[in-house]
C-alpha cells in the first residue's frame, strides 16, 4: 500500500504540520508501507496524479488544511483519504459553529462571543471593548475563530490587556472569539476509527506551569502528560462519551481530537475540536495512540495502519 503524507502548505502552523508529517512518515514506513511525503504547493495535483497513490493522509494542520479547502481538493481526485468530509471539516474547524452544534447535542460549552476585525471600524474601538468587558469577567480567553496550536490565543486578566490581546488575535484572521474562562484541568479525547468504529482513546491530561501555548506544546519537557488522564472512572467515561458524540455529532470520520476542560464540578466542557490532529513528539493523538495500543496488546502503528487499510 503507497501513502501520500501531506504537509506543510501555507498555515501558520506550517513548521508543525512539517513535523508531524515526517513522524508519521516514520512510523508507517517502519510498519512496512510506502510512504511519500508531500509539502503541498501549488504542484500538489501533478505529484499525486504521478504518484497514484493507493490513500492520502492529509496533515496540514489549521486554516485551509482543516476547514474542508484541502479537503474538498481531495475529494476531486477521487482517491481515499484519511479525515472526515469536507463539509463537515467546514463544520468543525470553525470554533463558533463546533461550539454552538456541540451544545446542541447537550455538551457544556464556554460561555462565548463573536468579534469580527470589522466590528471595530464598523461602530469603534471603545464601544467593541466595553461590549466584551460588560459581557464576561476576567480572566477571559481571546482566540482566532479558526486554527490552532494556541496561536494568536490570550488569556486575558484584566480589561487594560484586552486590546493588546485583540490585536494579536487578528494577526491570525478576521473573526475573534471570547469565551469565559474555564477553570479546570484541561484534556484532550482522540477518536479513531478501529476496525470501522469510531473509538474513543484514553484520554490525555495536560499539566503545565503556565498556559498551555505553543511552546508549552512543541518544547519537549515543558509540558507533564498523564494518560489516562487522572479521574475517576465515571469521569473519565463521561468524556469519552462526549469526544465520541462530538465526533458522531459533526459528521466526523476517521479521527478527530476533542479538548476539554474539566471543570471543578467533573464534567467536561467542550473547548474544539481538530480533524487534522498533530502527530508530532510531543503531540497528544500519539501519546493516546500509544495507551490504547498497549491496552489491547498491539503495536501502535498497528492502529495507523488500521486506518489506512
Ligand atoms: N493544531 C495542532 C496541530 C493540534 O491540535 O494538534
Amino acid at each position: 500500500i503507497t501513502v501520500a503524507i501531506l504537509a506543510g502548505g501555507l498555515t501558520h502552523e506550517r513548521e508543525v504540520s512539517l513535523h508531524s508529517g515526517r513522524r508519521m512518515a516514520t512510523l508507517l514506513r517502519e510498519a512496512g508501507m510506502q510512504v511519500k511525503l508531500l509539502d503541498v504547493d501549488a504542484s500538489l495535483l501533478l505529484h499525486l496524479k504521478a504518484m497514484s497513490p493507493d490513500v492520502i493522509w492529509p496533515l496540514i494542520h489549521g486554516a485551509t488544511g482543516e476547514d474542508g479547502s484541502l479537503q474538498d481538493l481531495l475529494t476531486l481526485t477521487g482517491i481515499p483519504y484519511v479525515g472526515s468530509a469536507p463539509n463537515a471539516c467546514r463544520l468543525a474547524s470553525d470554533k463558533g459553529i463546533a461550539s454552538e452544534m456541540v451544545s446542541r447535542i447537550g455538551i457544556t460549552v464556554p460561555h462565548a462571543m463573536s468579534i469580527p476585525s470589522a466590528l471595530f471600524r464598523e461602530i469603534g474601538v471603545a464601544p467593541v471593548l466595553e461590549l466584551i468587558s460588560s459581557s464576561f469577567t476576567f480572566p477571559l480567553v481571546v482566540k482566532p475563530a479558526t486554527g490552532g496550536s494556541a496561536l494568536g490565543l490570550t488569556i486575558v486578566e484584566s480589561a487594560a490587556d484586552l486590546p493588546r490581546a485583540m490585536v494579536d488575535c487578528y494577526a491570525y484572521g478576521e473573526q475573534a472569539r471570547i469565551e469565559a474562562f474555564i477553570e479546570g484541568r484541561e484534556l484532550a479525547v482522540s477518536v479513531i476509527d478501529i476496525e470501522g468504529e469510531p473509538t474513543a482513546l484514553p484520554p490525555v491530561e495536560i499539566v503545565t506551569d503556565g498556559p498551555y501555548d505553543y511552546d508549552a506544546r512543541y518544547n519537549a519537557g515543558r509540558t507533564e502528560y498523564f494518560v489516562p488522564a487522572r479521574l475517576s472512572d465515571d469521569e473519565l467515561a463521561a468524556v469519552r462519551e462526549a469526544a465520541l458524540r462530538v465526533h458522531q455529532g459533526l459528521g466526523l470520520s476517521y479521527i478527530s481530537r476533542s479538548d476539554f476542560i474539566i471543570d471543578k464540578d467533573g464534567k467536561p466542557v467542550f473547548i474544539d475540536v481538530n480533524v487534522a490532529p498533530g502527530t508530532t513528539e510531543t503531540s497528544l493523538l500519539p501519546q493516546a495512540v500509544g495507551a490504547e495500543a498497549s491496552v489491547r496488546g498491539v503495536s501502535p502503528d498497528q492502529l495507523y495502519v488500521d486506518l489506512l487499510t
